[in-house]
């Protein structure tokens, strides 16, 4: 039998560890780069570049898109080293559709310094990963407890909703963490603390979710406090969204003689940065009329009917798409690339949603790929 939860002053039971712990053992989910608490117990050991590399990409990304990623990234790169060796385009390529694309820039400089200057090992503590390029708090707290067990305090979104609610935390987000911190840090155990951490995601992922909470399921229903107020699914408070503006742009979708579409490079710096696109108008906040102003040549362009539409972080985007098929390649800058060769570039999921528009047998690609 385990434990019985402490007591504290009064006469409320304290939620511990080992209740989720417990949980853990028989409903832990089967991901990709986990070790099953099972396999831990008969001394397996975390793989820190696995641990690294899911870590960064899940970030702003859920679990179902980043597993085929995961295992597309291992498959062609098994060690830091190999990642490391491999070129910015081929990392931008296999990383297209996952967003955020500063973060795949970021890995790969990453990958260089733990290879070159770390000899290949990651650092084990939270102030050594610290020191890499984007690793951050969340991530430094991930990596040291899931890879090296050490007792980090690991909060990301589903980790502040379950604490938040166990506590009751009412203060709005962002303000509510500090407190929320406190509180996990009182909660993580010596013992087991990189199981701890990914079964306070696993609850939050499942039974303890955003709208309807499986509180009568939960390792942790009887000392939740927002359970016993009936209050779970009002928490954590979240600040008000921010409208989101929309921009508006046109995109330009040139095709030669031969079945070639051009593409070009964004600068390495900024929205997309590294990436391929379809050439294209600024975006600007005026909904102006569609223009071919800013095509890369003079062409007789058509104007499809629709429009593309993406939502970025802090922006929605609407695109105008025009079509054309050059007489003659020119001088245009870019690159001309075979339209059966689009999933081996690195183009960003806008730049699909383009490509999908103008050429839906060619879109059909980017389906195999991930
Ligand atoms: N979300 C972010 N990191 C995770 C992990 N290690 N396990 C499950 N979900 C996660």
């Amino acid at each position: 039998m385990a434990p019985r939860p402490r007591k504290t002053g009064s006469s409320k039971v304290s939620p511990a560890a080992h209740q989720l712990l417990d949980w853990y053992d028989r409903h832990a989910r089967d991901l990709p780069w986990r070790i099953s608490p099972k396999a831990r117990k008969k001394g397996a050991k975390a793989d820190p570049y696995k641990v690294w590399l899911s870590e960064i990409m899940l970030q702003q990304t859920t679990v179902k898109t980043v597993g085929p990623y995961f295992l597309k990234f291992v498959e062609l790169w098994p060690r830091v080293e190999d990642l490391a060796a491999a070129s910015s385009a081929e990392v931008m390529s296999a990383w297209a559709g996952l967003g955020y694309y500063s973060r795949a820039r970021n890995l790969h400089a990453c990958a260089k310094v733990v290879a070159e200057r770390h000899g290949g090992k990651f650092p084990q503590t939270e102030e050594g990963l610290l020191a890499l390029p984007g690793i951050g708090p969340y991530t430094a707290a991930a990596v040291a407890s899931i890879a090296f067990d050490e007792p980090a305090e690991v909060m990301d979104g589903n980790v502040e909703r379950v604490v938040s609610r166990l506590f009751a935390i009412d203060t709005p987000l962002p303000a509510a963490k500090v407190e929320i911190k406190e509180r996990l840090k009182e909660l993580v155990p010596q013992k087991r603390p990189g199981d701890f951490a990914q079964a306070t995601m696993d609850l939050g992922a499942t039974l303890c979710s955003p709208k309807k909470p499986a509180c009568s399921l939960c390792p942790w229903a009887e000392e939740c406090e927002a359970n016993a107020k009936g209050i779970a699914e009002t928490l954590p408070v979240k600040p008000p969204k921010k409208a989101k503006p929309t921009r508006y742009g046109s995109a330009y979708w040139l095709t030669d003689a031969k079945g070639h579409v051009l593409l070009r490079t964004r600068p390495p710096k900024g929205l997309l940065g590294g990436m391929d696109e379809v050439p294209g108008s600024e975006w600007s906040e005026h909904d102006a009329d569609p223009t071919t102003d800013a095509a890369p040549t003079s062409a007789s362009w058509q104007q499809l009917p629709g429009t593309v539409t993406h939502v970025f972080t802090h922006f929605a985007l609407e695109l105008t798409v025009y079509t054309a098929q050059a007489a003659t390649r020119g001088k245009v800058k870019g690159d001309w690339v075979p339209l059966d060769a689009l999933a081996q570039r690195a183009l960003p999921t806008v730049m699909r949603k383009i490509v999908a528009h103008a050429d839906p047998e060619a879109a059909k690609q980017f389906r195999k790929k991930a």
